[in-house]
């Protein structure tokens, strides 16, 4: 009797403590003490704040870019990161630095990718250090973003033309709705909102197949009325590529966490099935640039794509108690893939980036199998995320 009552006991314990209380399968710790030492090399190899660390030329050479390109953010969001952990006051005066760098952008109505210049930046600042200079560049930012909503198509425009499309909007746009939603609370500009839900709602409709892979491009016209579905990144129109599927996990995840509405919810969770029960992915779960290529599995795997699955899996993980150890397990195994030496560089090396092997876009012959800033920035985000199931109580 005594024995049947200890044995319940153990198995309730068990089941109330569920897998939060297992011990980490990655060091956070000791990745996170690799990134600041690599980051330390990319800080001296970098002392002119003109110049953003993108990738690596096809000559091995440091691939730099200008701060209205849509990665210029992800530099400053990653030394945000890494202050978030060490809390070493010299990665807040550096990721202070690298932010500040982009905050001319605010004024850029020509690109849709403010989200991700002012909002890893300023919006990771804000968030850590509650600097009020910080706030003022988002608000402007967001009002430049929306600049690029034409209430007759009912979304953010992407780019101002691709081939014949007049209004494209690519997948990649939801990753900017975060941005608008902060704005929106922090300005009481319900416009900004209504934005967000608007765009989120009609990609909903629009940028999906019935399986939850999601198309690459959609060109709209008036009325809202969708013109053409194609892609530019993908191997072919009809193709999943890699990154896009992960655009779409992380903002329909984000958006549920902003809105609580089930739909949004409804659609991360397909979107998570799609990638996680796909027949292409490898089995170390970092998938190739594209689940439809040509020749699997001579392709090259994307990093950048697996870092981001994990992030927004360790986010959706807390929304879904069905699935929740699946998702945090799928992305648990993602994030111990890119911290073997397969896909995380040597010390010194790589151009001081983490990780390697990722794809920029392949169609265009750009950035194939090199180290992107943004893989080291979601993968940063994944670290973070994951560290709290074992440190929150
Ligand atoms: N937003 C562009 C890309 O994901 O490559």
């Amino acid at each position: 009797m005594k024995l049947k009552f200890i044995l319940v006991f153990c198995l309730l314990l068990v089941f109330k403590v569920g897998f939060s209380q297992k011990k980490p399968v990655v060091d956070v710790k000791k990745e996170f003490a690799f990134a600041a030492k690599q980051y330390e090399g990319m800080l001296l190899s970098h002392p002119d704040v003109t110049k953003f660390p993108q990738s690596t030329k096809p000559d091995g050479s440091p691939d730099n870019r200008v701060s209205g390109w849509w990665c210029s953010g992800f530099f400053g969001g990653s030394l945000w990161y890494i202050y978030e952990f060490t809390g070493d006051n010299k990665w807040k005066n550096a990721a202070n630095i690298w932010t500040k760098a982009v905050e001319k952008e605010k004024y850029n109505k020509g690109t849709h990718d403010l989200g991700f210049i002012l909002y890893c930046t300023f919006g990771n600042g804000y968030r850590l250090t509650k600097n009020k200079e910080y706030i003022e560049p988002m608000l402007t930012g967001a009002k430049s973003l929306a600049t690029r909503f034409n209430p007759a198509y009912g979304v953010i425009k992407s780019w101002n033309q691709f081939q014949d499309c007049k209004y494209p909007v690519i997948i990649d746009n939801m990753m900017n709705l975060e941005f608008l939603l902060w704005a929106a609370k922090n300005s009481n500009d319900t416009s900004l909102y209504n934005i967000a839900i608007k765009h989120a709602d009609n990609t909903l409709k629009n940028h999906f197949r019935p399986d939850f892979s999601s198309y690459h491009l959609v060109g709209y016209e008036e009325g809202e009325k969708v013109y053409s579905k194609r892609t530019v990144q993908g191997a072919n129109d009809s193709s999943a590529w890699a990154r896009g599927q992960g655009w779409a996990l992380y903002g329909y995840t984000m958006m549920y966490r902003e809105t609580k509405d089930p739909k949004y919810l409804r659609q991360a969770e397909g979107i998570a099935g799609f990638i996680m029960n796909h027949p292409n992915l490898p089995k170390d779960k970092i998938p190739y640039w594209d689940f439809n290529a040509p020749n699997i599995p001579n392709e090259e795997r994307d990093a950048s794509a697996g870092a981001i699955y994990a992030s927004a899996l360790l986010e959706l993980c807390n929304y879904s108690p069905e699935n929740k150890k699946k998702y945090f397990s799928f992305a648990e195994q993602i994030l111990k893939s890119l911290s073997s030496p397969e896909y995380k560089a040597q010390l010194g090396k790589n151009n001081y980036f983490i990780l390697k092997h990722s794809v920029g876009h392949k169609p265009a012959k750009s950035e194939i199998n090199t180290p992107l800033v943004y893989a080291d920035y979601y993968y940063l985000e994944a670290l973070l995320r994951y560290n709290r199931f074992f440190t929150q109580k």
